[in-house]
This record gives structure tokens, C-alpha cells and sequence, in this order.
């Protein structure tokens, strides 16, 4: 058994970096919302266990927008005119989506709550200090970082941005918040702060997070909550992530994996395209062929997946698995063009899980096909040194169960999220 344990703050840096690969919506929003809480949490003396709960919650505050880039552009944008409401659909969904999943649920209710406004009018019906304090305090820092502007140095929106909240007083946010902010953002360094990328980094180490470390169930449950925020991203792949890990799990056993490889195969198919929450929402659902721009767009993804899952402790192995379900064993598959000398067996297991998993799943331009069509298809990847054939010619000599794994995705069901009020 591999013995296994990853510090929950880089487990944390990790993931929040995944939601911020957002290119054109909340792009490290969620790290200055941080950044600003941690200075409020100061002033008003927060034990430093709240203080960890704050900064958790804010740096996902956004979770129930990451999988949709409309509405992370929507929220994102601080002249947006809409219905009063529609702030807290990417709010309800955050809650929805955190409040089963340990070990995140601890942060649900302040997300839930993190755009209710002090004086009321809220989907919650809560107002003042029924609200969570920490709401209260995301929800104030969150609408400074949206109005800030982006074309002037920073120090230069600072008496602008201190005005819209202290005007505010008592009416969205909470008057003792606003004297916290207001103190706190005198100093020219709170600014700065924001403007320095570094930093975030640095930042992140004062997150301790009660320093008990997460074990490989822990992290199977979060790779579970990212499947989910992965998959909804288009109705053609609601059970794309959680097929593929299931297969590639059932393909490694064949292979004979230990245990704990198993394990950590199944991780690592639940996140294979995690760098997926970079490719806006219209190019996954085009109902035709993309255009090489799209192309090179959806392509990126591997590479992101890369990236976020390596910088994990312990998770280096599993970020090969799952990452490198593009490359191919001629050497021209992509991004790291690497060839069959460097692929190790179970990234060939994702990639051939990936394949056919795509291929027996309903898609925007075809339905999807029958056993005699996927079997063609894979093994003239084979020849054409795509794909492992000892790997393909598992599955096909297994294809009614692999084919099973997939149908009893089927059963699963999304959590109940909200599509709008
Ligand atoms: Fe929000
Ligand atoms: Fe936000
Ligand atoms: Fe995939």
C-alpha cells in the first residue's frame, strides 16, 4: 500500500488553480478575494481556525460558475444589467455542489451565502448578521475585486473603490466589514498586493488549514467534486470523467496494477481533463466540425491537467496517467510530443480508456457507435502507432464489460443544480 499524504494547502493551490484557467471570467479572482479577506480576517482578529475557513471558501467562492464561461463572465462583469436574482444561481450551485462533498463541505454554507446582501432581498431570505460572517466579508472584498479597474495603476482606483463601499454602508455590505475594509485598505500595500502574481503563491503558505493532511480518500472524494464541475460543462459528457476512470481502473486490474495503484488510477481518470474548465462551453457543445483555432483551444487542456496535477505531492505518477491520454506512441501526439520509449503502461491504459469511451458516448455531430465501428477505429490506431494494441486488444476481448462500466455511469446522477431562479 502506498502510503500517502498531501498537505491540504497544496491540494488547495492546485485546485484553485484549475478554476482559475477561466481565460476570459474570474482568472485569479478568487486568489485576490483571498488575499483581501486575509487582511479583513487580521483587523478583526479572527481566530486563526476561522481565518483558515475564510480563505478556503474564498479562494472557491465561485465553484458554481467554473464549469460555464458565460456565467463566469456574466458575474465577472460589474455593469452586468439582469435580474436581481441571477447573482445567486452560480452562488445555490456552489452550495449544492460542496455541501456532500467532503472534505469541502466545511466551506458549503459561506459560499452558499456569498453575494446576500445585509439589508435583504435574498434568495436565503436571511439579512444583517443572520448571514455567515464570512459571507459577509466574501461578499464585500468579491465586489471590490469586480470594480476594480483594470486599465488605470492599481493606486489610482483605491479612493474610487473605497468610496463605492463606503457609501454602501449598511445597505449590501456590513457596516463592521466596511470599517474592517476601510482600515485595512488605507495602506497602500493592500493594494499591491493584488497586482504582484507572486504573491499569491507566497499567500498560500499562511493557509494552514488545520494542517491534517488529506489520504487518498480525501483526494478520491475531491477528484469526484472536479469530475462533477468537468462534466457538466456539456450535456454530450455528463459521465465522461467518471467512464474513463472507470475504465481505465478495469484495464489496469487486467494489467495487473496493486491495489493502491488502482487507486490512484481511478484519481487520476476522474481529473484527466481537468484543464478542460479552460475550454469555453460553445466549443464543447459546436455541433460541427471546429475551425483550427478552436482546434488548437481544446488542445490546451492536456497540457493544464498536466501542470495542476504535478505540483502535488505524491501525484506526479497519477499526473502522467491522466495527462498524457494525447500523446501518441509515434511521437506526434500532443503537448508534450513525447513517444512510445517515454509513455508509461497506464497513460496508454487512460489513452485507450479515453478513445473508447469517446466513442461509445453520444456526441454534438454523431451518435454514438456500435462495437464492430469502435473496434475498426481502435485497431487502425494500432497500426498507425497510436495506441497500445495489447491494451486495445484487452478491451476488445472484454468489450462487454468495459462497454458495462460506461451504461452504469448511466445511473449516476448529477447533483440537483439550479439552472436559473
Ligand atoms: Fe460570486
Ligand atoms: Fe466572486
Ligand atoms: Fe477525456
Amino acid at each position: 500500500m502506498i502510503s500517502f499524504s498531501i498537505s491540504p494547502v497544496n491540494l488547495m493551490h492546485a485546485m484553485t488553480m484549475a478554476l482559475d484557467l477561466a481565460v476570459d471570467g474570474v482568472s485569479l479572482h478568487q486568489k485576490r478575494v483571498a488575499i483581501m479577506c486575509g487582511y479583513i480576517a487580521d483587523k478583526m482578529r479572527l481566530k486563526p481556525q476561522d481565518q483558515q475557513a475564510l480563505l478556503s471558501a474564498a479562494l472557491m467562492h465561485d465553484i458554481g460558475a467554473a464549469s460555464f464561461s458565460d456565467e463566469r463572465k456574466r458575474i465577472s462583469n460589474p455593469n452586468y444589467v439582469g435580474r436581481a436574482m441571477d447573482i445567486f444561481v452560480h452562488a445555490e450551485n456552489g452550495y449544492i455542489l460542496l455541501k456532500d462533498s467532503e472534505p469541502f463541505s466545511f466551506i458549503a454554507e459561506t459560499v452558499r451565502h456569498h453575494h446576500d446582501n445585509w439589508a435583504g432581498g435574498n434568495l436565503s431570505g436571511l439579512s444583517g448578521d443572520q448571514i455567515p460572517l464570512h459571507s459577509r466579508i466574501i461578499h464585500l472584498v468579491d465586489r471590490v475585486d469586480i470594480n476594480i479597474c483594470r486599465t488605470k495603476p492599481i493606486l489610482a482606483c483605491r479612493d474610487d473603490m473605497r468610496k463605492l463601499v463606503q457609501e454602501d454602508h449598511g445597505n449590501h455590505f456590513d457596516p463592521m466589514v466596511v470599517e474592517a475594509f476601510l482600515e485595512s485598505s488605507e495602506k497602500e500595500s493592500f493594494w499591491l498586493d493584488l497586482t504582484v502574481p507572486d504573491y499569491v503563491n507566497t499567500f498560500n503558505a499562511r493557509l494552514n488549514l488545520g494542517g491534517t493532511p488529506y489520504n487518498i480518500e480525501d483526494l478520491v472524494k475531491i477528484a469526484e467534486l472536479f469530475a462533477t464541475l468537468i462534466d457538466r460543462m456539456s450535456r454530450f459528457t455528463a459521465t465522461h470523467s467518471r467512464s474513463v476512470s472507470g475504465v481505465a481502473v478495469f484495464l489496469s486490474g487486467l494489467s495487473g496494477f496493486s491495489e493502491s495503484e488502482l487507486e490512484l488510477m481511478k484519481i487520476s481518470g476522474l481529473l484527466h481533463d481537468l484543464g478542460k474548465l479552460s475550454i469555453p462551453n460553445s466549443i464543447l457543445e459546436k455541433p460541427g466540425p471546429l475551425d483550427p483555432q478552436e482546434k488548437m483551444t481544446v488542445r490546451q487542456h492536456t497540457f493544464f491537467t498536466y501542470r495542476i496535477l504535478s505540483q502535488i505531492e505524491h501525484m506526479e505518477t497519477a499526473a502522467a496517467w491522466g495527462a498524457w491520454h494525447h500523446e501518441t506512441l509515434d511521437g506526434e501526439g500532443y503537448p508534450f510530443r513525447l513517444d512510445a520509449t517515454e509513455l508509461t503502461l497506464g497513460s496508454r491504459i487512460m489513452a485507450v480508456a479515453d478513445i473508447f469511451v469517446a466513442l461509445t458516448e453520444n456526441r454534438p455531430y454523431r451518435k454514438k457507435l456500435a462495437q464492430d465501428v469502435v473496434g475498426r477505429i481502435m485497431r487502425d490506431m494500432v497500426e498507425r502507432r497510436k495506441i497500445a494494441g495489447n491494451i486495445v486488444e484487452n478491451l476488445l476481448s472484454n468489450y462487454k464489460m468495459a462497454e458495462e462500466i460506461v451504461l452504469s455511469q448511466e445511473n449516476w446522477t448529477q447533483p440537483l443544480t439550479i439552472k436559473e431562479l
